[in-house]
């Protein structure tokens, strides 16, 4: 696998960065995660219409142009053999000696990317669905930030997991349904797509605005409104959306079937649109 870091490609167990990095010792930093199919980054503009989307929410510039992100992450994938792929991606603050929060000026970001093979997803969940549990969403009110901060996810992971459960959905103290733990929600109630509208709670998922689209284009009636548990335990199907995994079928909540119990209807055909949308 190569990496691409600062401006150089190499080995990646060869790439590495200081310790002094605001990255490491603050988290302070964004990333994305960008699929390829066949060998073509799927939806680049709109990645990197977010990633500078963050970068302006922590006060940073975009370190590139749109042509020498498209350049480089090119050339990244095409040093690795697979067709399928996903890209991760990170933009620190960059290198500071003198511990502050407070971030020096004039620091240089670090640059980071890296490709992994992106496996399609197992055929025991298409056919089966995931398990989901409910779990209070302890994160702040800043989740539009793609930040690689990520500890109360990875919290949430594991609580999830240590339910028995394969992830989580994650409800606001006021009741209100944010998201996943790396997805977006929709849920389908009698033949209409349902999702949280955007705001602070949810990152703007790309897959969540192409599934929007497809659904548009195909005559699925789409609301954006905001939904609560018991939106969800009437839901006729849940998915969860995101890049590395498309429309995920949520078939057990809180231990009890959704809908029929097996994946339903609408996420059978969002698949074979989705599928054409990638190629
Ligand atoms: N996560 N919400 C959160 C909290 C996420 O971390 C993600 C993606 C999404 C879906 O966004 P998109 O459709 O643009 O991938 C929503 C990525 C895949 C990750 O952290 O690995």
């Amino acid at each position: 696998q190569i990496a691409f870091l600062n401006g150089d490609f190499l080995p990646l167990e060869e790439a590495k960065i200081s310790t002094q990095d605001r990255g490491f010792l603050f988290g302070d930093g964004i990333y994305e995660v960008i699929p390829v199919f066949q060998k073509k980054l799927f939806q680049l503009d709109a990645h990197l219409d977010r990633l500078r989307k963050s970068l302006t929410a922590i006060s940073m510039q975009d370190p590139y142009s749109d042509e020498q992100w498209k350049a480089l992450l090119n050339d990244l994938v095409n040093r690795h053999p697979w067709n399928d792929q996903f890209i991760y991606l990170q933009v620190t603050r960059g290198i500071q000696w003198v511990r502050d929060h407070t971030p020096d000026k004039d620091l240089t970001p670090t640059i980071y990317a890296y490709c992994n093979p992106l496996k399609p997803v197992s055929e025991s969940i298409l056919q089966n669905g995931i398990k989901i549990v409910t779990l209070e969403d302890i994160r702040w009110l800043r989740c539009d930030i793609k930040a690689t901060t990520l500890l109360p996810n990875v919290m949430m992971k594991i609580a999830a997991k240590e339910q028995g459960a394969d992830d989580a959905i994650l409800i606001g103290r006021d009741g209100q349904i944010s998201e996943g733990t790396a997805s977006n929600v929709f849920i389908v109630k009698d033949e209409v797509l349902l999702t949280p509208p955007l705001s602070d709670r949810i990152l703007p998922g790309i897959t969540r605005m192409i599934i929007e689209k497809i659904a548009n284009d195909h005559s699925i009636k789409v609301i954006e409104q905001t939904l609560t548990l018991a939106d969800l335990e009437a839901a006729d199907e849940i998915w969860l959306t995101s890049s590395t995994k498309d429309a995920l079928p949520v078939c057990l909540l809180n231990n009890a079937p959704v809908g029929s119990g097996k994946p339903g209807p609408i996420w059978l055909k969002m698949q074979s649109y989705f599928a054409q949308a990638k190629h």
